[in-house]
């Protein structure tokens, strides 16, 4: 089970991870993504260890998913090898079918960090080696590590990656960005080509990937690749350019990512999660602006099929398109 990546590699080759991201990677959208890019290899949006340990009922909300998420991996952050290692028994529990658990030493906001979660471990080295080693032994489950270039310069990263490989971290996730930078820094992948000569485990390469076009031309010795804002904006980034959807197969996926979202979540939630996916998918049309106030407040299911099949009508014949950016809107403009 440890050397499940390994496993993945074979079969796969090439691999791209959906980021992480709190609040947008619900189960639903999760779901979406797989059913656009079956080979995508879905990452839940962080859980504290000490909430999965304390609440069962938590634990019993966000473990289990749907089939087509798998191989599903969980992210949890917390401060103490203890209770990572008591969440990652949790977690391994196989009735959830979880593949493998992540931890999350990215987060670089000011409130975590002052209580030593999160990016702070990348200075408390000792604590960090000591979280990855307690969970090796408390699960079967394969670990890995989603961090940052550094606290605040990149040089520390070589060492304390090796360590991590050494306590038996699986895979390493570099945002090649310092905690001290947070999104302010323009991607230079060479450190990250560096960082991966030093070590046998893979390194993801995490940091302003446009698209699938985008990384084939980054690739050089990495093996994986993570999108995180660009997926939001074109759940299709993870695909190559010829094989982008036409209109129809966009408006097929809203009505998928709606529906799931329906199956997953009480109806009030589901409107509010729902309203930030919808004009997402379409933003490249400006004839959305038509659409956007009933796509932002849309109050049901039935109410955004029926905005999705008004759409279906109005461009019937332009459905069958592969709308590379304007096709439409040519038109519109004639
Ligand atoms: C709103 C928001 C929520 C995020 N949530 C998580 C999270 O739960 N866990 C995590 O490791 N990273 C999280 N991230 C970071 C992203 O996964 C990713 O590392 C970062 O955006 C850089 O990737 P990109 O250049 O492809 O956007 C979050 C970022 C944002 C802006």
């Amino acid at each position: 089970m440890k050397d499940f990546w390994k496993k993945q590699i074979k079969e796969k080759g090439k691999l791209v991870f959906l980021a992480p991201m709190d609040w947008y990677w619900d189960s639903a959208y999760r779901q979406s993504v797989k059913n656009i890019a079956p080979n995508t290899i879905l990452v839940s949006e962080f859980y504290s260890a000490d909430w999965l340990v304390h609440s069962k009922f938590l634990a019993d909300s966000v473990l289990p998913h749907a089939s087509i998420e798998d191989p599903l991996i969980i992210q949890i952050f917390w401060k103490d090898p203890e209770m990572f290692a008591k969440a990652a028994k949790i977690i391994s529990n196989p009735k959830y079918n979880i593949a493998w658990i992540d931890i999350n030493m990215w987060c670089p906001a000011k409130k975590v960090v002052r209580s030593w979660h999160w990016s702070s471990l990348l200075i408390n080295e000792d604590t960090a080696f000591e979280i990855v080693r307690k969970m090796n032994e408390a699960t079967h489950l394969p670990i890995s590590v989603k961090t940052r270039l550094s606290f605040d310069w990149w040089q520390d990263l070589i060492n304390f990656a090796k360590w991590l490989e050494k306590a038996w971290c699986s895979l390493l996730t570099v945002h090649w960005r310092t905690a001290k930078q947070a999104y302010t820094w323009i991607a230079d992948l060479e450190p990250i080509y560096e960082l991966q000569k030093h070590l046998n485990i893979p390194v993801v390469c995490n940091w302003d990937i446009l698209n699938y076009d985008d990384w084939m031309s980054k690739v050089n010795n990495l093996a994986w690749f993570m999108i995180w804002r660009w997926s939001f904006w074109n759940p299709w980034c993870f695909l190559p350019w010829d094989q982008h959807p036409t209109l129809l197969e966009i408006l097929n996926q809203m009505e998928f990512h709606a529906l799931k979202l329906v199956e997953s979540k009480w109806e009030h939630k589901w409107n509010l999660e729902i309203r930030k996916h919808l004009v997402q998918y379409l933003k490249n049309f400006p004839w959305v602006k038509k659409y956007r106030k009933r796509l932002v407040t849309t109050e049901s299911f039935e109410s955004t099929k029926k905005t999705i099949e008004d759409i279906k009508l109005e461009f019937k014949d332009d459905l069958n398109k592969r709308p590379s950016l304007g096709e439409i809107e040519k038109k519109e403009e004639i």
